[in-house]
């Protein structure tokens, strides 16, 4: 008996974007080590937790297509590239990499909605929401680059930023889920 409930199509896609994810987390560990090389141990530190989120994503993946009886597939995880030029450079590329994820992540959805597997259409509203949090996120960190300076931000401007970042948590709040109540 054939227990496996995803479509060959959906399995491929979803090991992919366990890989994907997987990907992120080596892109954040890449920039945490970079900022912490340069001193920036308040950007190093909020970035290296943020790579323990993207292994989370991963697993989250994983575990979703072992429960739907499928085959997980870990493949090599490709490289972060080289490092980032500036703390300019460091936010624009993080900011790039979320937008590229959420393509990835919508696509999978368009998927599911063509295949009308409407269970890995659920499961991947999560993600759905979870990448408008990752956007505001790095969206966040843009604006805070571009008031200290953009790329041209002075030594004093980044110290700052370093200590604001040392103490932001790094989960952002959605517009929707605001209200009076819940500022
Ligand atoms: Fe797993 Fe930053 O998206």
């Amino acid at each position: 008996m054939d227990t496996n409930r995803l479509s060959p199509t959906l399995a491929k896609a979803l090991n992919q974007q366990m890989t994907n994810e997987a990907a992120n987390a080596q892109v954040y560990l890449a920039y945490a080590s970079w900022a912490s090389e340069k001193g920036y141990d308040g950007i190093a530190n909020f970035l290296f937790r943020h790579a323990n989120e993207e292994r989370n994503h991963m697993m989250k993946i994983l575990e979703y297509i072992l429960k739907r009886g499928a085959k997980v597939t870990i493949t090599e995880i490709p490289s972060p590239g080289p490092d980032p030029l500036s703390v300019n450079d460091c936010f624009e590329k993080v900011f790039k990499s979320e937008v590229d994820n959420t393509a990835a992540i919508y696509s999978i959805v368009e998927m599911s909605m063509a295949e009308k597997d409407w269970a890995t259409w659920n499961f991947m509203q999560w993600f759905v929401k979870e990448q408008t949090e990752e956007e505001t996120l790095a969206l966040d960190l843009l604006s805070k680059i571009k008031v200290a300076g953009g790329a041209s931000a002075s030594d004093e401007a980044l110290y700052a930023l370093n200590n604001d970042l040392a103490k932001t948590p790094d989960d952002a709040t959605l517009a929707q889920d605001v209200s009076t109540a819940n500022p």
